[in-house]
């Protein structure tokens, strides 16, 4: 099989997996114990933090259980600990549901949302995001590169607005860390990564932040420095920096990008849905009149791994709420499918998508 489902998960490298392994044989005791072999289990995890933070060039630095948690603990632990100076927050329309819904769960209680709308690729205009700035406005939550259609934001930029401002700054960097070059003149407040997304373990993820107090959102032991309770699994965090370490944007990516892009333009029933600007690992095409599960399930006959807009929404019929909100014109919405590639994709692995590309759209539409 070619796996070209990348932004879903990806595939552990062995060095990872050895690390992890490794970890879980020497370094099993808890780090919260005073005995020696606790002691060398706390190294272990103290020197896997302090290589993260130095790797996202961020001041401290939890573990967490993956983007999903990292979110909810910058968006939770943000506004709890912020809501007298305000309850006012921004996002974008197009960001994870992890975001989106942790922000509706605080609307409930009481916090204003002002969901910034985006154009035909996913982008934001930095003006209007200037125009929702507000004395009360606390947190501005926006990802660096969009999983289903990997527009960027110009995060240094809006790190750079927010700088003297009393507004914290969150980006989920799940889908670009490891994967972009970040721009580290201008860093925002509290960074979410996750580790499967590079090669890394599932169930493993931080959140980095500077100069924030957190309000934790479990309740426990205390580990974490109060952040984060629970039992911390040092061979997921030793895993994790051995991802970070490994980690590196491949330039082959944009060549292969650019290379698809040209191959669909000469299809007169499909439209590139991804910004030309947009994430060298993440292209996005909708095929008018067709089902994008009908195209899934044809190219994994041909031995091709695809999906079709997200993993979170790819097993509902409805379209995602990225494609609604760039405005897929309707014949075309139903028919997104999303290829992304990872450290293992290979120019190989690109012929072989569009030879079987053209075979099952001759068989879908019966030429
Ligand atoms: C942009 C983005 N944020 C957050 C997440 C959630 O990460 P995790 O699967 O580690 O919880 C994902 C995963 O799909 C993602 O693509």
């Amino acid at each position: 099989m070619i796996y070209l489902d990348n932004s879903a998960t990806t595939k552990p490298k062995k060095e990872i997996l050895d690390a992890f392994v490794k970890a879980n044989e020497q370094f099993y005791a808890n780090p919260a114990s005073l005995h020696q072999m606790g002691n060398a289990a706390e190294d272990l995890l103290e020197k896997a933090r302090a290589q993260i933070a130095g790797l996202l060039n961020m001041k401290h630095v939890v573990f967490t259980s993956g983007g999903t948690e990292s979110n909810n603990l910058a968006i939770f632990g943000t506004a709890h600990a912020y809501q007298s100076r305000g309850k006012h927050i921004i996002t974008a329309e197009t960001e994870h549901p992890s975001v989106l819904n942790s922000l509706k769960v605080l609307e409930e209680q009481g916090f204003e949302i002002t969901r910034l709308p985006v154009d035909r690729f996913g982008r934001l205009s930095l003006n209007e995001l200037k125009n929702a700035l507000r004395s009360d406005t606390i947190l501005v939550s926006l990802m660096h590169v969009n999983n289903e259609i990997g527009t960027t934001h110009p995060i240094a930029d809006i790190a750079r607005l927010l700088k003297n401002t009393r507004t914290f700054f969150h980006v989920d960097g799940v889908q670009s860390i490891g994967k972009l070059s970040f721009d580290q003149t201008a860093m925002p407040d509290l960074l979410t990564m996750s580790a499967h997304k590079i090669h890394g373990l599932k169930g493993s993820g931080v959140l980095a932040f500077n100069d924030v107090e957190l309000k934790a959102i479990l309740a426990g032991g205390g580990q974490e420095a109060g952040l984060r309770s629970g039992t911390v699994s040092v061979p997921h965090a030793a895993a994790l920096a051995k991802a970070l370490r490994l980690a590196e944007a491949n330039p082959a990516h944009k060549k292969w990008n650019n290379d698809l892009r040209e191959f669909f333009w000469s299809y007169p029933n499909i439209m590139v849905v991804s910004p030309e600007d947009g994430a060298p690992h993440i292209l996005s095409v909708a095929a008018k009149g067709i089902k994008g599960e009908i195209l899934v399930s044809g190219m994994q006959k041909e031995g091709i791994i695809v999906s079709t807009s997200s993993a979170c929404s790819s097993k509902s019929r409805e379209a995602s709420h990225v494609i609604e909100a760039i405005g897929v014109p309707r014949d075309y919405k139903d028919g997104v499918i999303r290829i992304s590639f990872g450290a293992f994709t290979t120019q190989q692995d690109i012929r072989h998508f569009k030879k079987a590309f053209e075979r099952v759209n001759r068989l879908i539409k019966g030429v």
